[in-house]
């Protein structure tokens, strides 16, 4: 009895802030992507995800689950040995697997920083880098997005050791870090600077290797994420660093030492992806070639995006005017969705547009007359 009353206040509860996000339209709920929609949605930038050659052989090993965490009985060969191999194709001198990108930040900034350190990361960081500064106990702030100015500001006032965190490029504009001066700035201060590369593992440099590899900029960082999830099309995250680092995390990191590790066909599917990503470079310049025709096509005088990253949208203004958007492109059979406040700041509302290698020419210049047509209404 007691129960049932609980279980209902709480629900009501549930229920009333519900539907505060169903009034101003920002209520999130699940879908599956309906057959014969064109993809301008999915982080799989190359289409790898979809190649059935970098998963064919794994069906050999049967090894459905690896049995515990990396400190129990999840430890395996295969962990090590593509540790091995991602640490010499990141240039490091050591990586450590984590379940997800998310994990993976939120298991480096909640352990590594201490008590009366200094956390200065940029405002449109991913929310698990905000949430893995939160967890930690050093002190945080946040610097205006890409300003080296304020950043500077921030890193004269800053105590004890200091950590700079940034994305190589941003899930949400597509933009750059100028990572080189923020490298120097770092310099400057003896700030140790760690990068998320999310959006660029497999994207940026010759064989896919991200941006702080392209720049050679790979020894003047303290750590770098490389996530497996978006151009590689697989799971999975590493941190790439010292080998005293992956020895902290091993044994700090509660988001390394407190879940199952990854099972073989997880882990090998990643270094499938890689090896299948570094013999076709093709992708990426049909990609290339794909992102440049998007933005010939929009009309000039449509706000959009500065980004020469398969990540591209159209800023609106307001919640209202990017679902309008959004539904008329999704009629048109277009798959993607409106980013919404409070998930971009008020009146950065945008659509985002993923481009992908497998977008053909024709795709990509109907979604152009679609949202050209839009404006002209
Ligand atoms: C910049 C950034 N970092 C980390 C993540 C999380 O990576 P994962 O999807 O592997 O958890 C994302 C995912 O969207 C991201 O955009």
């Amino acid at each position: 009895m007691n129960f049932e009353k609980t279980t209902l206040r709480i629900e009501d509860t549930l229920l009333a802030i519900l539907s505060e996000r169903k009034k101003n339209g920002t209520f999130r709920f699940l879908r599956i992507q309906k057959e014969g929609m064109v993809d301008f949605i999915s982080n799989d930038y190359l289409g790898l995800a979809k190649v059935s050659e970098i998963s064919e052989s794994l069906h050999s090993f049967v090894d459905n689950g690896a049995s515990g965490s990396r400190l129990l009985s999840g430890n395996k060969v295969y962990h090590e040995s593509l540790e091995k191999y991602l640490a010499d194709y990141f240039k490091a001198e050591s990586t450590l697997l984590f379940n997800s990108g998310y994990l993976a930040n939120l298991g480096l900034l909640s352990s590594v920083p201490q008590k009366g350190d200094t956390i200065l990361f940029d405002e449109l960081s991913h929310m698990c880098i905000k949430e893995g500064v939160r967890l930690s106990r050093a002190n945080y702030f946040n610097f205006k997005h890409n300003s080296l100015e304020n950043l500077e500001q921030k890193l004269t006032k800053a105590t004890g050791n200091i950590f700079v965190v940034v994305e190589s490029v941003y899930s949400m504009d597509g933009d750059q870090a100028p990572l080189k001066q923020i490298v120097e700035l770092c310099e400057k201060y003896s700030a140790n600077l760690i990068v998320d590369e999310a959006h660029t593992t497999g994207l940026f440099g010759d064989s896919g290797f991200g941006l702080c590899c392209d720049l050679g900029l790979e020894d003047r960082i303290f750590a770098r994420t490389y996530t497996f999830g978006k151009a590689i099309g697989a799971h999975g995250a590493a941190v790439a660093g010292s080998e005293i680092l992956k020895d902290y995390l091993i044994n700090y990191s509660r988001h390394f030492i407190y879940t199952t590790a990854l099972n073989y066909h997880s882990v090998q599917l990643i270094e499938n992806a890689i090896n299948y990503r570094k013999a076709h470079p093709e992708l990426v310049e049909k990609l290339t070639r794909n992102i440049l025709l998007f933005r010939q096509l929009i009309r000039r005088d449509i706000p959009k995006l500065e980004s020469f990253h398969p990540i591209q949208g159209i800023m609106v203004n307001g919640n209202e005017e990017a679902i309008k958007l959004a539904d008329h492109l999704n009629a048109a059979g277009f798959d993607m969705r409106p980013i919404v406040s409070p998930t971009v700041p008020v009146n950065q509302e945008r659509i985002r547009i993923c481009l992908h290698a497998f977008n053909s020419t024709m795709e990509i210049s109907n979604l152009c007359d679609a949202i050209n047509e839009y404006y002209t209404q």
